[in-house]
C-alpha cells in the first residue's frame, strides 16, 4: 500500500476531497452518492442529467458500433469531428480555428485538462485557479508537481475581486485556469474580468487554460470565450466536451483548441494518456455540434427554467440561494436554517430527508473551505418532477434535521 499522500493528494485540495471514512480511494462525491443510493435519496450531488440527449445522435453512435467504427481513431480525432469543432467556434463565436492543426479530440474535457496541465507545468511552476474549483484542476496540478494558487470567488455574485486576481500572479506563474461558466458556483464571468485575465496573463507571459464545458448552458447572459478577447488567442487553450451541452456525459468525448504549437504539445501528452478516444462516438458528436442554433437555445432555456424551480424550492426551505447564470448547479447557504457545517449536513441529508447535495468546501483548500463552510451545491439537470419532489423534501429540512 503506498503511503499517503498519493501524488494527486499533494495539494491541500486533493486531501480535502477525501472522505473521512478512512478509505483513501473514496472521495466525498462517492461517499455522498453511496449514501444517496443506500437511502434511495434524490441525488442532486452529482452533475449528470437524468435524461439522455437526442435519440438521433445515439442512433448514429450505435450505427458506428454496429458498423466498422470499432478500432483506434487517429490520435488527434477524426477529421470530421475536428472540422465540426472548428465550424462550431466560427458559428457561435466568430473564431477561425484550423481543424488540422488547432484542434485535438480528447477523452472528455477531463483528459484535455490533464494533458494541458501535464504538457506545460513543471515541478515548482505556479498555477492559478479560482476557488472553489473543479476538483480535477487541483489533482492534476498536484500530479504535475505544480504549486496551486487560488483566487477566491465570494457570494453573492462569485465574480473575482480584481485586486485578488492581480495579487495571485508572480514571476513563477505559468498558467491560469479559468472555468467559465463556473462549476460549482454557477457564475458567468463579466467581460471586464476576462479582459483583466488576458492583461495579466500577457504581462506575466503565462498560458490561459479555459474550461468552457458549460459554454451553451447560460441563462439570459451570453457566453464569452476568453479566446475572443484581443490578445488572448496566442496564449489560450480552450476546452469543451459533448457531455454537458448534449446530455451525453458518459460518452467522454472532449476537445482542446488553440494555437498549433500549444495543441501539438497537448496532443503529445494525450498520446501517452489514452492515445485516442471513442471512435464510434466521434461522428455522432460532429453531427450534434452541427445542430440548429434553436436546439442550443431551447436546451439552455429549459435548463434555466429547471434552475428556477430548484432555486425556489431551496428558498422556500429557508436557505439563501445564489441564483446561477449558467451550468448545472445552484449554490445555497444553509446558515439561515441554523446549520454551521454543510459537510456534516450533506452526510445526514440522504437518510433524513432523502435528498443529496455536495458541500462547497470540497472544492476548496483549507482556508476556502472555512469561507464556504455553510454553502452547498445542488444539481438541477434533472427531470422537473424530480426537482419538484426534491423541493418538497427539502422543505422539511429544519424540522427533520435539527440544527
Ligand atoms: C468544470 C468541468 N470541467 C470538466 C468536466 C468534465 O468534463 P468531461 O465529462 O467532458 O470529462 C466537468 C464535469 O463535471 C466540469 O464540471
Amino acid at each position: 500500500m503506498p503511503s499517503y499522500p498519493f501524488p494527486w493528494q499533494r495539494t491541500a485540495a486533493g486531501a480535502n476531497l477525501l472522505s473521512s471514512t478512512g478509505d483513501l480511494s473514496v472521495t466525498i462525491f462517492e461517499e455522498i452518492t453511496a449514501l444517496a443510493t443506500k437511502h434511495s435519496a434524490i441525488n442532486l450531488g452529482q452533475g449528470f442529467p437524468d435524461t439522455d440527449g437526442p435519440h438521433l445522435f445515439k442512433e448514429q453512435a450505435a450505427e458506428g458500433v454496429a458498423g466498422s467504427l470499432n478500432q483506434y481513431a487517429p490520435g488527434g480525432g477524426i477529421l470530421v469531428l475536428r472540422e465540426a469543432i472548428a465550424k462550431h467556434q466560427q458559428r457561435f463565436y466568430g473564431l477561425s480555428v484550423n481543424p488540422e492543426t488547432e484542434v485535438v479530440v480528447t477523452t472528455g474535457a477531463t483528459e484535455a485538462i490533464a494533458a494541458s496541465i501535464l504538457a506545460f507545468i513543471q515541478p515548482g511552476d505556479e498555477v492559478i485557479t479560482f476557488e472553489p474549483f473543479y476538483d480535477s484542476y487541483g489533482a492534476t496540478i498536484g500530479l504535475a508537481g505544480g504549486i496551486h494558487r487560488t483566487v477566491p470567488l465570494n457570494a453573492p455574485d462569485f465574480q473575482p475581486d480584481i485586486a485578488d486576481l492581480r495579487a495571485a500572479f508572480s514571476t513563477r506563474t505559468k498558467m491560469i485556469v479559468l472555468n467559465n461558466p463556473h462549476n460549482p458556483t454557477g457564475a458567468v464571468f463579466e467581460r471586464a474580468v476576462l479582459e483583466e485575465i488576458v492583461y495579466l496573463a500577457t504581462k506575466h507571459d503565462c498560458l490561459i487554460l479555459s474550461d468552457e464545458v458549460y459554454e451553451h448552458l447560460t441563462f439570459g447572459v451570453p457566453h464569452i470565450p476568453i479566446a475572443t478577447i484581443p490578445g488572448a488567442w496566442e496564449r489560450t487553450l480552450t476546452l469543451s466536451s459533448v457531455g454537458k451541452t448534449f446530455s451525453f456525459t458518459g460518452w467522454k468525448v472532449g476537445w482542446a483548441m488553440g494555437p498549433a504549437p500549444l495543441i501539438a504539445a497537448v496532443r503529445t501528452v494525450k498520446q501517452f494518456l489514452s492515445y485516442s478516444s471513442g471512435t464510434a462516438f466521434q461522428p455522432a458528436v460532429a453531427a450534434a455540434l452541427d445542430s440548429p442554433t434553436e436546439f442550443f437555445d431551447a436546451f439552455a432555456r429549459d435548463l434555466g427554467h429547471r434552475s428556477t424551480v430548484l432555486a425556489a424550492g431551496l428558498e422556500s426551505a429557508g436557505m439563501t440561494v445564489y441564483r446561477p447564470r449558467g451550468t448545472y448547479f445552484v449554490v445555497a447557504d444553509v446558515a439561515p436554517l441554523g446549520f454551521t457545517d454543510a459537510l456534516d449536513l450533506a452526510r445526514r441529508m440522504p437518510k433524513s430527508i432523502g435528498v443529496a447535495g455536495i458541500p462547497l468546501s470540497v472544492f476548496c483548500h483549507a482556508e476556502g473551505a472555512q469561507r464556504t463552510k455553510t454553502l452547498m451545491r445542488f444539481a438541477f439537470c434533472k427531470k422537473l418532477e424530480v426537482l419538484t419532489e426534491a423541493a418538497e423534501r427539502l422543505s422539511h429540512l429544519s424540522t427533520k434535521i435539527g440544527s
